[in-house]
């Protein structure tokens, strides 16, 4: 029997580049976990890496027992001492809970992180929705200045345009305080509420429970009844208004054009004023590259002092797809720099010891032991993009020399094995 792996998750590998699924080429994740490294180190975001299993009760209490994620999605677990774990299905409440655990928002006046890594949700297979999906997310702690969301937002369309991704529309909304969302419930629940009957299963359940949660719905019948609901910006008390004003005016003098949107709330529970999410016209029904928002009352509710805080989180898989499918170019594999090939038995030892020492000269190299017929051993050296290729024959050893081809300038010729390594340029 062959073992395969479960549904909703995949394996990251060298593909050629002829693969259908070149989304899933470890070349290309490498590529961009280096460009997201980079931009993180532009913006002085240091890395932080929290474990992939927390407390249940953490996520619980940040995300929200009423989210889909909380309710639906979590992959929740007892160990063996009763415990119940969950698989991190977001990356914003085990920072939190790392920042406070270890002190670090003791050090300095705010704080600037992010992570890449897996999240697990358990969530119905469709294209762009995995059960392992990957993440790089970035928080800062410590700031309620509104040119911090600007900041943030800039950052995350950087990254996309740096990579080439066009036809990005960024959607921005304010759920204000807490008091303008009491207002606003209200309002909500006095439109819905003589409809009820018209609304769905879930609909009404949402009603019920966590009204706000009613605008995120997927459910056409009901997203129609909430065209006579009114705008959570009409109840945006000054404070926040002023808040959402300075954001806008903050993106138009960065030259970010952005599209208002009432509607938009955000899977999870922790978001107070800004929230904001980029789409991209070049991914399906799951066209959400990244989003994310305020949450300045989270750090509080997780134990912690009252610290304002923002952040977004955005998915490698779809960055990936959406640049595949605008067919961006990504920077060729670099094949290696020498490959030493080998004829005859004797020159086999030698060529192995000479790819061993050529990498303690900081060179790429490596050493064909199949035994094939010269002529095999070109093709393949084609084929890899090897820049040198050696060739080490019974003759040229008796002779400490060897034979070298550039490949890229088609040239060969023979010279002394100890001219090697000044003929490669190291
Ligand atoms: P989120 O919107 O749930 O936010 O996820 C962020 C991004 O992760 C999405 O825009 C999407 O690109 C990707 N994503 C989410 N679920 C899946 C999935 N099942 N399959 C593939 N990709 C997925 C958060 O998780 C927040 N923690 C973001 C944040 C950080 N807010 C403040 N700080």
């Amino acid at each position: 029997m062959v073992f395969r792996h479960p549904k909703g998750v995949f394996d990251l590998l060298p593909l050629s580049p002829d693969h259908s699924d070149q989304w899933r080429n470890v070349h290309l994740w490498q590529h961009l976990e280096q460009v997201i490294a980079t931009l993180a180190f532009r913006y002085r975001f240091e890395e932080i890496r929290t474990p992939i299993f927390e407390f249940t009760e953490l996520f619980a209490r940040s995300v929200g027992e009423e989210t889909d994620i909380v309710s639906k999605e979590m992959y929740t677990f007892e160990d063996r001492a009763q415990r119940s774990l969950t698989l991190r299905p977001e990356g914003t409440a085990p920072l939190l809970r790392a920042i406070l655990q270890q002190g670090l928002h003791l050090q300095g006046a705010f704080q600037k992180y992010y992570y890449i890594g897996p999240m697990f949700r358990y969530e119905r297979q469709q294209a762009g929705r995995y059960r392992q999906h990957h993440q790089f997310g970035a928080e800062i702690i410590g700031d309620p200045s509104p040119e911090r969301d600007a900041e943030l937002i800039a950052m995350l369309l950087e990254l996309y345009q740096e990579l080439g991704l066009s036809g990005l529309t960024l959607h921005l909304n304010s759920l204000g305080d807490q008091e303008c969302r009491d207002h606003f419930r209200e309002a909500l629940v006095a439109t819905l509420q003589p409809k009820r009957k018209e609304l769905s299963d879930e609909g009404r359940l949402r009603l019920d429970r966590n009204p706000l949660r009613l605008l995120d719905s997927k459910e056409e019948g009901d997203l129609a009844l909430l065209e006579e609901a009114p705008s959570i910006l009409e109840f945006l008390e000054p404070p926040a208004k002023e808040h959402f004003d300075a954001l806008c005016e903050t993106l138009e003098a960065l030259s970010i054009p952005y599209t208002i949107n009432p509607r938009l709330v955000r899977g999870l529970d922790y978001y107070n004023r800004t929230v904001f999410e980029i789409t991209s016209s070049h991914l399906g029904a799951q066209n959400s590259l990244g989003g994310g928002g305020r949450y300045d009352h989270l750090f509080h509710q997780l134990g912690g002092p009252e610290k304002a805080a923002i952040g977004f989180g955005t998915g490698l898989e779809r960055i990936l797809q959406a640049a595949l499918d605008q067919k961006v170019p990504f920077p060729d594999l670099l094949g290696p720099t020498l490959l030493i090939i080998p004829l005859g038995e004797r020159a086999r030892r030698r060529a192995f010891l000479l790819a061993q020492e050529s990498r303690s000269w900081g060179v790429s190299s490596e050493v064909d032991l199949t035994g094939r017929r010269l002529k095999g051993a070109l093709r393949n050296a084609d084929q890899v993009q090897a820049e040198f290729v050696v060739i080490l024959g019974e003759d040229e050893l008796a002779e400490e020399c060897c034979e070298i081809k550039a490949m890229r300038r088609h040239t060969s010729e023979k010279i002394p094995l100890k001219s090697l390594r000044s003929y490669i340029n190291v």
